[in-house]
């Protein structure tokens, strides 16, 4: 496997990436269909830009709903690329995902399974019925390196691993941001002309919402970290940290409401500095806005009664907990 050549954010020319891959891409794709899947995190975000810039409508966009994102997001994604001009399909494939997910606890098996779910269940279908050969995808180099490395599988990694996308799942892949990490992705987002507020958002995982369910990902324990991300994303929305995010762990441990003992959740917070993700140290953030944030988890979720603040950097951490 040839060894991908990284393009540093800070001696890129962005304009010439810019234009380099648009002619790649039309290049592979020549006057067929590509199709490619928005979760509208940063990467999926400027992919999503850069295709259309080569494509125009020959890249057919669709948000796969796995069931697995934060409150509101496959309408607010969708309304925010409308504003740009690219349409987007929202496609429920809820029902799907957390079928795939249900009995298993293990982080890889977890990841297989929505691996499996996307690329061969709901994609492949898609890609057949729109005649598409190429799949446009978001993979950045940290997604390699630490999927080649072992640390964690990233769901969207195949060449590298030896697993050909062809033979796999029928068609073929583009990654035109895989020599850049996340720095000169939101570089690239900046020179696309997109508003600040997509390519400046804190990284959302691939696997949503289950990379942040320790053990099984069953609907009442992902609506349940649901609730505490949205608190935690409105309490920390102008802190300038790389990435926040709230954990459900699987042990409960021992609390108090209306002075009696219940057996309940607990939600961990993790809160980031860091650059291109591959170390990260807890941002030193203020108690009053830790206690806040646990306070008003606890009172709006009666089923968590402990919320902690992780100390420790990556390494030994990673920034998600699965
Ligand atoms: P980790 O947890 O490996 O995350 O330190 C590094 C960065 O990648 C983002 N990210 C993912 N993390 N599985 C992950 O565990 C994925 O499929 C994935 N996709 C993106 C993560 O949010 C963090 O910014």
């Amino acid at each position: 496997m040839k060894k991908i050549r990284e393009i540093k954010a800070g001696t890129m020319n962005v304009d010439e990436f810019i234009a380099d891959k648009i002619r790649d891409i039309q290049l592979a794709v020549g006057d067929g269909l590509a199709i490619n899947a928005l979760s509208g995190g940063v990467d999926s975000s400027v992919v999503t830009a850069l295709g259309h810039r080569a494509l125009g409508d020959r890249l057919k966009t669709f948000f796969i709903d796995n069931g697995l994102m934060r409150q509101g997001e496959p309408a607010r994604v969708a309304a925010d690329f409308r504003k740009l001009g690219i349409r987007v399909e929202v496609l429920d494939a809820s029902k799907a995902f957390l079928t795939a997910l249900k009995g298993i606890a293990d982080p890889e098996e977890k990841r297989e399974a929505i691996t499996q779910t996307f690329y061969k269940k709901i994609f492949g279908r898609l890609v057949v019925k729109s005649g598409a050969k190429h799949l446009l995808q978001g993979t950045i180099l940290t997604d390699v390196d630490e999927t080649v490395a072992g640390i964690k599988r990233q769901h969207n990694v195949f060449a590298q691993l030896g697993i050909d996308p062809q033979k796999a799942f029928g068609y073929q892949i583009l990654e035109p941001l895989i020599e850049l990490r996340k720095e000169g992705v939101r570089k690239v987002g900046q020179g696309l002309g997109l508003p600040e507020s997509m390519f400046a958002r804190i990284p959302f995982p691939g696997p949503g919402l289950a990379a942040r369910v320790i053990g099984e990902a069953t609907p009442a324990r992902i609506a349940l970290v649901r609730r505490a991300t949205a608190i935690l994303e409105a309490a920390l929305k102008d802190v300038p940290a790389f990435q926040y995010l709230a954990i459900l762990h699987e042990d409960r441990v021992t609390g108090m409401r209306n002075r009696k003992r219940v057996f309940g959740n607990q939600i961990e917070i993790r809160c980031w500095d860091s650059l291109d993700a591959r170390t990260a140290r807890p941002t030193r953030l203020p108690y009053d806005t830790l206690e806040a944030v646990a306070k008003k988890i606890t009172r709006t979720i009666p089923e968590v009664v402990s919320v902690t603040y992780n100390i420790t950097s990556k390494p030994t951490s990673t920034i998600e907990a699965v």
